[in-house]
This record gives structure tokens, sequence and C-alpha cells, in this order.
């Protein structure tokens, strides 16, 4: 790989934005995307996402921090001249041009010739499933398929980075679910760079190599689906990915816990003796069993029938609720314990942050103490 290749192909360099009238909306962020892979942004509404996708396609620029593009600071750099596309939220198509006219848009902007342009439009059609589609109207088109004539006219243009702000939040759940597998195989065949919005968590999950969950403009957590899912460094990440169950306790020390009135064996460590932290564990980690059983005593509270798994709502004596996803069905009003491994446990420090949480490890045993936590 030349060293073009190797380096990441968007790096933020601390970049603070604050639109015009005074609202700040991103503070400080730095992260760096690599080449071919796709990343997710995630987080509430409000939280940022968008403005991060417009400062890369250059759409907007920072207030402060650089916006670097394979080595280079591109601040300043009109859009048309980012080898980035952007599909938007709402698709943005024009609704006068037919499918093919929609594709060959941006081709014929920059004076391409005909049969390049025929060319071109085929193979973007082809690769988002829509041959022989070319002559059909937008209006005449279903909601995936409009989505998929904007994907084809971004890639038409080969950007070396393809943005999608929320495409698939306008489709019905089935759809969306198809788009996802299409999109996620689409990144996989272009090998391209996706950059990919959602506030979706299990749309996150399911897509992405490298997700940044974000809030209020501040990065809470980047990694992997599974690192952060099974890992989360905050209340904020655990509570936005997945369903958890999120209990006030104290690190009597490395991998011993006390919550809920009792002391557990754990494999969290890098606390200080004592220190009040949050404990997390997930409900299809709590399994239901007789009282005398389980590690923590509780009684059942309220019952729902989800199709996959019963959702099991207990109480503790020490005033904490308990949600159990369970295949297995309880009796509301039973005294019944919960059996969970060492490993199901995962502490917290209370507010902690990306850096702070990797300054901790590191200063603990650096990449042994990473792996096991
Ligand atoms: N052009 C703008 N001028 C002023 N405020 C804006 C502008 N665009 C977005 N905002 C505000 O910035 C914040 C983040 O917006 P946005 O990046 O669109 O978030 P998200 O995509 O995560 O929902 C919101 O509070 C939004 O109202
Ligand atoms: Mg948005």
């Amino acid at each position: 790989m030349s060293q073009q290749e190797q380096q990441p192909i968007i790096r933020f360099d601390r970049i603070s934005k604050k639109y015009d009238d005074g609202t700040k909306v991103l503070n400080d962020v730095s992260f760096s995307i690599e080449r071919g892979k796709f990343y997710t942004l995630l987080g509430p509404s409000g939280c940022g996402k968008t403005t991060i996708l417009r400062l890369i396609a250059g759409f907007t620029e920072p207030s402060q921090g650089n916006v670097v593009f394979q080595g280079k600071v591109i601040n300043g750099v009109p859009a048309h001249e980012r080898k980035v596309n952007t599909v938007f939220q709402d698709y943005a198509l024009f609704p006068h041009l037919n499918v093919f006219e929609n594709v060959a848009f941006g081709l014929r902007v920059k004076k391409w010739k005909k049969s390049d342009i025929d060319a071109k439009v085929k193979e973007a059609l082809r690769f988002v499933n829509l041959s022989g589609y070319e002559n059909r109207e937008i209006s005449d088109m279903s909601g995936g398929q409009r989505q998929r004539v904007a994907i084809a006219r971004a890639i038409v243009n080969e950007p070396e980075v393809l943005l999608l702000d929320e495409p698939l939040s306008a489709l019905d759940l089935k759809l969306r679910t198809e788009m996802q597998y299409e999109l996620r195989e689409l990144q996989r065949r272009l090998g391209i760079t996706f950059i990919f919005v959602t506030h979706d968590q299990e749309e996150a999950l399911a897509l992405s190599d490298e997700i940044f969950v974000l809030n209020q403009g501040v990065i809470q957590q980047s990694g992997t689906p599974v690192d952060i899912y099974d890992e989360p460094i905050n209340r904020f990440v655990a509570d936005f990915i997945g369903e958890s169950n999120i209990v006030p306790g104290t690190m009597i020390e490395d991998g011993l816990v006390r919550f809920a009135g009792k002391t557990f064996e754990c494999v969290d460590h890098g606390f200080l003796p004592n220190e009040s932290v949050e404990i997390v564990i997930r409900p299809e980690d709590l399994e239901i069993t007789t009282s005398e059983l389980g590690n923590l005593q509780v009684k059942v509270d309220s019952q729902l029938f989800r199709g996959v798994h019963y959702e099991i709502s207990c109480n503790d004596n020490a005033g904490n609720e308990w949600l159990v996803h369970s295949t297995r069905k309880a009796t509301v009003g039973d005294n019944i314990g919960l059996r969970f491994d060492p490993e199901a446990i995962h502490v917290m420090r209370f507010n902690e942050t990306e850096e702070d949480f990797d300054r901790r490890l590191e200063a603990y045993g650096g990449a042994e103490a990473g792996a096991a936590q």
C-alpha cells in the first residue's frame, strides 16, 4: 500500500463548531476514519451528526480545528472539489427528471461524453439493482427504490467517501431491514468508506465496522459494535445502546464489587479501593432460577411476552429494578433468583469520558488490562 493509502482517509483534528446564531454544536471533536470501512455516527436527534457530515462534505466550515483528508487540511476547499458524496435524509432527487437523468446529473454538469455517461449510469444502476428502471419517473418509484436512485446518484461520481444521513429513516421496518443488508453489501462491493448516520442503535450495531456514539457534540465512545455493546464506558452509552440494568455499587477491590446489598466476583479492575461505581448487566445475561440458586433474590413485578423472549421486570430488596430477557416464563408476584456470571457484570466509573477511560487502562497496565476489561 502507498503511504497515502495507509493514513486515515479523514481526520477531525480538535474540531469545534458554533453556528452563526451562537448554537454550539461540536466541542473539541477528534477522530480518524480509515479507508474502506463502514462507520456509523450514532446519537440522539440534535447531537451534531448532520453537522459532522456537513463539515466533511464542505457544506459548512469548522469554527476551530481542522478537517484533514488524506493528510491534507481541507478547510475552505469547496464541496464540489472534495472526493465525497452525500445521500441526504430526504434523498433530494429531482422530481421532474427520470431515474437515468437523476443519476446522470452530476456527470452532465461535469460535461462528460454522452457514451461515457451512458455506461457509468448503467453501471451505477446495476450496483443498486435498478437495471431496467432508467426511464421511470421518480414519482413512480417506491420509497426503497428512490433510496437506491439517491445512492446511485452519489456513487456515479466515484467518491472515496460516501456520507449517508439517516437514509433509511423514512422506510417501513421490513424495507429498512432489507436496505440494511443491501447497504452493507454495497459497501463491501464498492470498497469505499461509508459514514452512515443514524439515531437507531440496532441499525448501527448491525451495519458498522466502527461506531462513534455521540451526545451533545462530544464523542462518548468509539469502537466496534461488540466493544460498545459489551463494554459501554458510561451511563449514556450503556443506556443508549441496547437495554441495560444500571445500578449503583462499590468497587471493593480489583475483581470484587458490591451492589444490591451483596458482594460479587467480577472481572473489572483499575478502580480506587471502595470507589462508588455504576454496574451494568444486560437483560439477556440474567437467568431466572429459584431463590436458593440465584446470586440475587428478587420479586417478579411484571412480565411481557415479546415473541422471542419474555421481558420480566423484578425488584430486589435494595430498591433496584432488574429487567430480564428470558425464554422461560416467570409468575408475577413470585420470589425468584437471578443467576449471572462474573463476566456479565460490567463496572463503570461515573461519567467517565473515553479519554479518561483509555488513560486509566493505560495507567493500570496498558494492553493487558485493555484486553481483560
Ligand atoms: N444552520 C444551523 N444554524 C443554527 N443551528 C443549527 C444549524 N444546523 C443545525 N443546528 C443546530 O445544531 C444542533 C445539531 O444539529 P445536527 O447536526 O443537525 O444534529 P443531528 O443531525 O444529530 O440531529 C441542533 O441543536 C440544531 O438545531
Ligand atoms: Mg441530522
